[in-house]
């Protein structure tokens, strides 16, 4: 379309300041305009896909139709500008700020230690803002519901949610507050040690302190808009961008004329489904129509026989729409309504559900559709409006399937759709099943409808229609016609499942994979579908019809959502402690305030400098191939392209011979870097990728899995061994022997700010600034030195703070740097490279998965006598980190059991993936699981119950490992005691089990293990650390040290241990930054042991200074601390001292299998109980106990923080989060719509956290112990609880069990191993007769 020539002016208002565009492009998004036009940096991109909440802002809008003022969260990274016409947008920087007021939400977050790296932060702010904006006193549903949205990856939510909590109608909170005593521990038979102490504290924070939630002090609607509103304009308004053109229609009329002009033209209202396909497929639409501003489309209709809903109305609109009608209406005529709404709660978060619009929703028409099947089986009907008039069409499967013949004409609209009531014999449900409760997309998701021949339970009309099974959405009618007539028993529920696996088929290698569990899924929903009719039918006549068996009603109710409560309990300090001594204290995160109110810099918040250039990454396409040409020339041409950089360009080392920064002649992987383009802007960079074309010629072998990697003997390094008494001896003189095999997923960091990176080139002596998001800033310095053969001195990295780390930020944040590093140099400009989330996904590799054999050889009694380990890890195409990895694998795989006879091998794989590296517990997540797989193995096999023989097996007095250092295992079994003591285990498995008789399709288990983890590096050199402390002559202390803030609160301990050492309030300090230049060689802030090893640096600091300042103190002790340090400064005493850690020894000896490779272990232990649903494979959480050793915590909430976040991170890996691989390499899941990590939905509902107190620990800083990484491991509490209660149903159904383990355990591995008739009905498929649409690579 020809534009008009001149765009008209996009008013809308910001943080209640005027915003006019004259020249606003359709192109550009809200979270674009505010972070780089506008400049306010707190509202963060993540995901750039709506799924992780980090963008999320309030928008307030004059709502036509109520003629109210609506507020609502969204998602800015979806959001174009051109659709904020009228509205006003609140961001986190608009509510408050640490230099004027903090709103209360900011502080409260803050305050209840609900921010870590912080990066989630301002979403989770401003998710919570709008709830209280709507909801002066929300409930706590309404409190889950607004968080349910946003991702955090370090708090494990817990802190988040109790902040949120103070705010709620009642605060029903289990803890009274500062008696100590939890309403949970009541009637429980309490004798642990950490109750009987009395100083033993619950309260992290003192929620009398917050300030009030003042509603008159937030910002007001601007009346400009709301004029504009009450008089709106109606002519066109017509935004002109580069490539695409935004009309937004002031009528009816002038849409209908415009949608008949331009056909082709999408509407676009959340632009939720437009925008991430546009993203995805590259695909530009070069004229949008909006009808934002026609109010009818948002027309609600009731009549007396059903509701009309306008297109244009917000799924969360449409929520509460239906919500009144089931309030108004006899339950009979609303049970399509109640359908919807079940679904419409776990609908995707409440930004999405603010932004997507039912039309949009209904024309998407994606497969996965929660609403279409409800609507298809609840008769709803289509009003289409054109200019041409108005006419009805059905919802129904042709029309989702796309035929022509019952689709919209190009020129016509979606106006409304209409949903008529159900009625008396009438039942209709919903069913969906994901990967988790909330903000997953389905599986499967169903909508079920059967009428009845009135007083009778005869079939009149029956409708089932599923979603995620197919390309559309699917009906049943077939199945459905031949059913009518039949009477609602157990011949028709086993005809129908017969006739509709045959129906809704779906071939082995369907895409999105999971295809036997999709199976299952369909029969097993409809057998929930029958029992939920034959139960209402029993309530309409309880003497006609049979009764459910007691056992059968499981089946029926579904988990429900709740928010987790919980204790936290910490040792006290001790009462003599000097009130100014913050050491031991639950000590806010020093810059909690800035991450709520967005104040916060992180890399990316930088602002532009001079001539900066953006830089976006090439990366390989084929798994393992010859590069036969790069041409760069259209890239080359396009506008604002300044350069691309290839490995010729790099003036020094190109990486390691078998690792190349950049990739020459040949690539290893899908995701491999192989160059990089440099232009003006981002958008300009990204254009020009496209344009780059490398062919390639295929190599052989290619290899993803890790058996075919042994099958190719293709292997990372030699292989490690430990070995320990007699093995083969042993295995002969045991009662029994079993053998199995456990599989482990790789993880994902999923850290929420992805890798970044600012190279400044200076004018002078070739000296460049590096400021990146990394956890070894030496280590970026080091490789862009040997990148640019330039010295080290001419390289500073800075290192403000780090959103999130989890080790994915320890070794690839050079290759970025160095590869940026280039490009400045080459160009003589700053060069800013952020990747996205789909590249972060892509190319840097996680966790590796792991392949484990074992061989257990034990007495009857459950007394293990020998154990022969073999596992392989999945290293992807270099070695990176994998030998440490399978080194710490090996060294760890005992974890807390003293086993006479053992041999431990361990090998990392070469595959054709993105190369594995660093992630919290480095090896000991995958490897214990073999280890805990053995024990439940064993315990199987002698009819035990997993803890007994754990408790059989575990270290009893002092001895020594399997590479021979001593430790006594004292603290490890208080932790075992306390957790069975605190859990109140027994009694509990004793119900679990009174449960599990009682209960056929639902089975609860319940697991404790408890853990022997070792901190720190096994190595020496890395046992070391600097700090640098100045004292100004003003008495302000500046602390350095070598440590990165990656959330874990690092800096707030340092200043913790500077303030006990100096004798001075933590408020005369500061820290700065992380810099090369202060605190140089600096190790990897990684290993559980940076506050541990910095601590001891910045102590000796301050010792130093301290013993200078002694004389001066000695002559004047009445002075204060100016005057001593005025008299110093006179005196000529240096202010300013170097602090030194010559760490811990550890050494360890292969060839011998023997050393001390670990300075100190962190001993814990974790109860959960679970509760399945073996018809669908879900599972709740239903309590989750964890006593942790923390010797003498320096600050017990971070520690708990660490422990609580770990914890949720491990239980993602073992539940959840699952990579998935194309045959070809290519790995699938790259956001997190596919990759999921726990939302605030999975926290366990009942999460009790306890330091155990007073242990000892003379190595460290104040006997403190590093809890960095320990708590995922206890994650698999919760695996071991699924499998518990996996192995009670298998039981029941006589199921001989494999000893084969799998973990996640997703929905699909529950489902499919409570084998079932429903499992035993499905077709399956012989592999070798298709190609799957994912391979496992573990
Ligand atoms: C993070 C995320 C999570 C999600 N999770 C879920 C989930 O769990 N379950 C689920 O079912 N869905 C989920 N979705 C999909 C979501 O429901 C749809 O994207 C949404 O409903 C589309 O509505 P929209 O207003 O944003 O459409 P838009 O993107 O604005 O438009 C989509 C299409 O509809 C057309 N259209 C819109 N209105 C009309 C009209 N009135 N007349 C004619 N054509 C029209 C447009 O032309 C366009 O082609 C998710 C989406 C996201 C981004
Ligand atoms: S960045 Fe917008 S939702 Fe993730
Ligand atoms: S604090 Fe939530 S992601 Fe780091």
């Amino acid at each position: 379309m020809s534009c008009p020539p001149k765009s008209d002016d996009l008013v809308f208002f910001v943080n209640g300041r005027k915003v006019i565009e004259r020249n606003a492009d359709p192109e550009v998004t809200l979270l674009n305009f505010l972070r780089k036009i506008v400049r306010l940096t707190g509202t963060k991109y993540a995901c750039g896909r709506g799924g992780c909440g980090a963008c999320t802002v309030m928008v307030s809008k004059h709502d036509p139709v109520s003629a109210k003022i609506r507020h609502f969260s969204i998602t800015a990274c979806l959001v174009p500008i051109c659709s904020l016409y009228g509205a006003a947008v609140t961001t986190v920087e608009g509510i408050g700020s640490i230099n004027t007021r903090l709103h209360p939400v900011q502080e409260r977050i803050a305050r209840s230690h609900g921010t870590q790296c912080g990066f989630c932060t301002p979403g989770m702010v401003m998710s919570m803002y709008t709830l209280l904006r709507n909801h002066l006193q929300p409930s706590e549903e309404q409190l889950m519901e607004a968080l349910g949205g946003n991702l955090c990856r370090c708090t494990g939510y817990r802190p988040i949610l109790a902040s949120g909590r103070t705010f709620c109608v009642e605060s029903t909170g289990c803890q009274k507050k500062r008696t100590g005593k939890c309403c949970l521990d009541l009637g429980g038979n309490d004798s642990s040690s950490l109750s009987r102490e009395s100083d033993i504290c619950t309260d992290l924070f003192v929620e009398e302190e917050f300030q009030p939630l003042d509603p008159t002090q937030e910002l007001i609607f601007p009346p400009e808009l709301l004029r504009m509103a009450k008089n709106p304009e109606k002519q066109t308004l017509t935004f002109c961008g580069e490539r695409v053109t935004w009309i937004s229609p002031g009528t009816l009329k002038d849409l209908l004329e415009l949608k008949a002009k331009h056909p082709e033209a999408p509407l676009i209202l959340g632009n939720t489904s437009l925008g991430p396909a546009m993203k995805s497929q590259g695909r530009v639409h070069p004229i949008l129509l909006s009808p934002a501003r026609i109010s009818e489309l948002s027309m609600v209709f009731k009549t007396s026989d059903g509701l009309t809903i306008g297109a244009g109305c917000s799924l969360a609109q449409v929520k509460d729409i239906l919500a009144e009608q089931v309030s108004e209406l006899p339950e009979e005529k609303t049970q399509t309504y109640r359908a919807l709404l079940k679904h419409l709660k776990s609908l995707a978060g409440q930004q999405i559900r603010n932004m997507a619009s039912l039309g949009g929703h209904v024309i998407s028409r994606h497969c996965y559709s929660d609403l279409n099947p409800i609507l298809v089986v609840g008769n709803a009907t289509l009003n289409l409006i054109s200019e041409e008039g108005t006419r009805q069409i059905p919802l129904n499967d042709h029309f989702l399937a796309g035929l022509a013949s019952a689709d919209l004409k190009p020129e016509e609209i979606l106006e409304s759709v209409y949903i008529p009531h159900s009625q008396k014999w009438e039942f209709v449900s919903a069913f969906r099943q994901a990967q988790c409760q909330q903000n997953a997309l389905a599986d499967v998701s169903a909508g079920m409808r059967v009428i009845l021949e009135e007083a009778t339970d005869t079939i009149k009309e029956l409708s089932l229609s599923y979603g995620g099974v197919g390309e559309s959405t699917i009906g049943a009618h077939k199945s459905c016609q031949q059913l009518i007539g039949r009477p609602w028993n157990e011949p028709m529920l086993e005809e129908a499942c017969r006739l509709l696996l045959e129906e809704v088929s779906l071939p082995g290698w369907a895409p999105g994979g999971r295809v036997e569990f999709k199976r299952t899924l369909v029969v097993s929903f409809f057998f929930k579908f029958y029992l939920e009719v034959l139960q209402e039918l029993k309530k309409l006549d309880s003497h006609h019809y049979p009764e459910i068996s007691d056992r059968f009603l499981s089946a029926l109710e579904d988990f429900p959502v709740t928010g987790p409560r919980g204790v936290q309990r910490y040792q006290s300090v001790d009462s003599h402690q000097s009130l100014q001594d913050p050491v031991g204290r639950p000590i806010m995160h020093l810059s909690g305030l800035k991450h709520a109110t967005g104040e916060a810099i992180f890399c990316d918040d930088i602002p532009m400098v001079d001539r900066e250039l953006f830089m976006v990454l090439v990366t390989s396409t084929k798994a393992h191939a010859k590069i036969i040409s790069i041409d760069l020339s259209e890239a080359l041409e396009l506008p604002g392209v300044v350069d691309v950089i290839t490995a010729e360009d790099i003036p020094g080392t190109n990486g390691a011979e078998d690792d190349k920064l950049l990739a020459v002649d040949e690539v290893l992987c899908v995701g491999q870097i192989i160059c990089a383009v440099v232009a003006e802007t981002d958008v300009q960079a990204k254009r020009a990728i496209e344009k780059i074309k490398i062919t390639y010629k295929d190599l052989e072998p290619i290899i993803f899995t890790i058996n075919d990697a042994i099958k190719h003997n293709s292997f990372l390094c030699p292989e490690k061994k430990l070995e320990q008494g007699n093995i083969e001896e042993a295995f002969e003189k045991v009662d029994q022997i079993v053998e199995g095999e456990v599989h482990v997923g790789g993880q994902e960091h999923f850290y929420m700010e992805t890798q970044r990176v600012i190279v400044i080139p200076k004018a002078e002596d070739k000296e460049l600034d590096i400021y990146v998001s990394t956890q070894d800033p030496a280590h970026v310095q080091k490789t862009v030195s040997s990148t640019l053969n330039i010295p080290i001195n001419r390289i500073t990295c800075h290192v403000k703070r780090v959103g999130g780390g989890f080790g994915g930020k320890v070794g690839r944040p050079a290759v970025f740097g160095a590869i940026a590093a280039v490009g400045a140099i080459k160009t003589g400009r700053p060069i800013r490279l952020v990747l996205d989330r789909e590249d972060d996904m892509l190319i840097t590799g996680g966790r590796h998965p792991l392949f484990g054999k074992y061989k257990v050889g034990f007495m009857n009694n459950g007394r293990i006598k020998a154990l022969d380990i073999e596992c392989f890890i999945n290293g992807g195409c270099t070695l990176d980190d994998s030998e440490q990895v399978t080194e710490f694998l090996i060294l760890k795989l005992e974890n807390a059991y003293k086993i006479r006879n053992l041999r431990f091998r361990g090998r990392a794989c070469m595959t054709n993936l993105p190369s594995n590296t660093a992630f919290r517990g480095f090896g000991f997540p995958q490897g214990t699981l073999i280890t805990e797989s053995c024990i439940t193995a064993v315990a199987a096999k002698c009819g035990l119950l997993p803890e007994e023989v754990r408790e059989k097996n575990m270290y009893k007095t002092i001895d020594k490992t399997i590479y021979k250092q001593a430790f006594s295992p004292e603290t490890l079994i208080r932790c075992w005691n306390e957790c069975l003591d605190k859990s109140s285990f027994h009694s509990r498995r004793i119900q679990v089990e009174e449960f599990n008789k009682k209960n056929y399709w639902k089975k609860k288990g319940i697991a404790i293990i408890p853990m022997k983890f070792s901190v720190g590096f096994a190595a020496t050199s890395y046992h070391q650390a600097a700090a640098l402390v100045h004292i100004y002559t003003d008495g302000s202390v500046l602390v350095t040290h070598g440590g990165n803030e990656l959330g874990q609160g690092i800096h707030t301990k340092m200043l913790q241990v500077a303030s006990r050492e100096l004798k001075l309030p933590m408020s005369y300090m500061h820290i700065c930054e992380t810099s090369t230049a202060t605190v140089p060689n600096t190790i990897a802030t990684a290993a559980s042991i940076g506050s541990d090893v910095n601590g001891k640096a910045v102590q000796n600091a301050c010792q130093i200074l301290l013993k200078r300042l002694e004389p001066i103190i000695k002559k004047n002790p009445g002075g204060t601390w100016e005057d001593w340090i005025e008299a110093a400064f006179e005196q000529r005493i240096s202010l300013s001292a170097t602090g030194y850690f010559r760490g811990y020894k550890a050494d360890m000896d292969w060839e011998k299998g023997e050393g001390d490779p670990f300075p100190y272990y962190v001993y814990g232990a974790a109860c959960s109980e679970v509760e399945i649903d073996c018809l669908t494979g879900a599972h709740k959480k239903i309590r989750t106990d964890i006593i942790m050793d923390a010797c003498c915590s320096l600050n017990p909430a971070i520690d708990i923080g660490q422990v609580e976040g770990s914890f949720i991170q491990g239980m993602g890996l073992y539940t959840t989060e699952e990579l998935k691989y194309s045959p070809e390499g290519v790995l699938y899941s790259r956001g997190p719509d596919e990759y999921k990590i726990p939302t605030i939905t999975d926290v366990p509902e009942e999460f009790n956290v306890s330091l155990l107190p007073s242990s000892q620990t003379p190595l460290t800083i104040y006997s403190s112990k590093g809890l960095g990484e320990s708590g995922m491991f206890l994650g698999s509490s919760v695996f071991f609880a699924i499998t518990d209660a996996v192995a009670a149903a298998c039981k029941e159904r006589d199921i001989v069990e494999d000893f084969i383990v799998k973990s996640p355990a997703t929905p699909e591995q529950v489902r499919m191993a409570c084998a079932d008739r429903f499992t035993e009905m499905i077709p399956r498929d012989d592999p070798k007769t298709f190609k799957p649409w994912s391979i496992p690579i573990a």
